[in-house]
């Protein structure tokens, strides 16, 4: 395969202006992370800055993914270490003091693409939606254990659902009737059955919902944000590319933390500089022009740290 095999959709990526690269500054020689290598996008161009004395950890829950980047990275040999793992576990892997740790969210074209893998409503197959397809409980096995209590927690938390008590208590009846989730194709009817001509804004939310919950996501961020940041070198650079709000919300707040000084009770004055500063005041959005290329990446928001010294 060469990388002419893979079509240019890396959001905020080379050749885009805003790009993460931009704020992230990758020189020759730097040890760089990707957490989401999906196709290997952003990682063969943090590979081409860094050179032959640098090196790229990359990590990916999913095992198709991570092999089709290795094969569009495989000229960069023994630059690349692979990770098959969750970002969550970012600090029990070996790694070395960073340059760069970048996260690009959510799911990867793939994912769409291979109706298999029950991410979309568009053509019927299993209700799976796991990233890791060997870890953990599908779509349809963690609603056919759910409440109606859950199922309507995850529909309005991760959805943002309207009306979501209807559809919770109508997807509840159809799995104690016995007739399952199993399929996408039997969600996307009841959706349907519910929501009437307004199903079409209402599926990529129900969708979206139960993916979130079926990989933890926010979990995994969270883990991940708390974590990596303390693996960078001074002068080492964070950043992540979030999808929806709940995400960008999360990374925020993190980040603010992060970059705050500790005040003393007593006096109110600094008692401890901040380890971090913030590198996005606001958080970078992708030009029109990318989004008329890629409609995916309309939602992006990107935002970003810089270790100023060691805690
Ligand atoms: C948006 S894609 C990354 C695309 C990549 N930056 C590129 O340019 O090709 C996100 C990738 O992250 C992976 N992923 C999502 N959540 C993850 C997690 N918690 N741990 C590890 N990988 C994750 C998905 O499997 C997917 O391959």
């Amino acid at each position: 395969m060469s990388v002419k095999d893979f079509p240019h959709i890396s959001v905020l990526g080379e050749g885009h202006h805003p790009c993460v690269f931009d704020v992230l500054l990758p020189e020759k020689g730097n040890k760089v992370l990707d957490a989401t290598l999906g196709l290997g996008g952003h990682a063969e161009s943090f590979l081409r800055t860094i050179g032959p004395s640098g090196h790229l950890y990359a990590i990916d829950a999913d095992q198709d993914n991570l092999d089709t980047a290795k094969a569009r990275l495989s000229i960069y040999g023994g630059n690349v270490t692979y990770f098959h793992t969750n970002f969550r576990n970012t600090f029990h892997l070996e790694l070395p003091p960073l340059d760069i740790i970048f996260a690009d969210l959510g799911l990867s074209s793939p994912h769409l693409d291979d109706a298999s893998r029950g991410f979309t409503f568009h053509e019927d197959a299993p209700l799976d939606m796991r990233f890791d397809k060997l870890k953990g409980q599908s779509a349809a096995e963690m609603l056919s254990s759910s409440s109606e209590e859950d199922i309507a927690f995850m529909l309005v938390r991760y959805g943002e659902v309207r009306g979501y008590r209807r559809l919770a208590s109508a997807l509840y009846q159809e799995l104690r009737r016995g007739g399952g989730l199993a399929t996408t194709g039997a969600l996307r009817r009841i959706v349907e059955r519910v929501y009437g001509y307004k199903a079409n804004i209402v599926l990529p939310q129900v969708f979206q919902a139960f993916r979130i919950a079926v990989n933890d996501e926010l979990g995994a961020l969270q883990q991940f944000i708390t974590d990596a940041p303390a693996l960078l070198k001074e002068g080492g650079r964070m950043g992540v590319i979030s999808f929806h709000s709940l995400e960008d919300r999360m990374v925020k707040r993190e980040f603010k933390r992060l970059s705050a000084p500790k005040m003393d009770e007593r006096t109110g004055a600094i008692s401890e500089k901040a380890s971090f500063s913030i590198l996005t005041k606001k958080p970078v959005a992708p030009s029109l022009s990318e989004i008329a290329q890629n409609p995916r990446a309309r939602s992006a928001k990107f935002r970003a740290i810089v270790r100023e010294h060691s805690a």
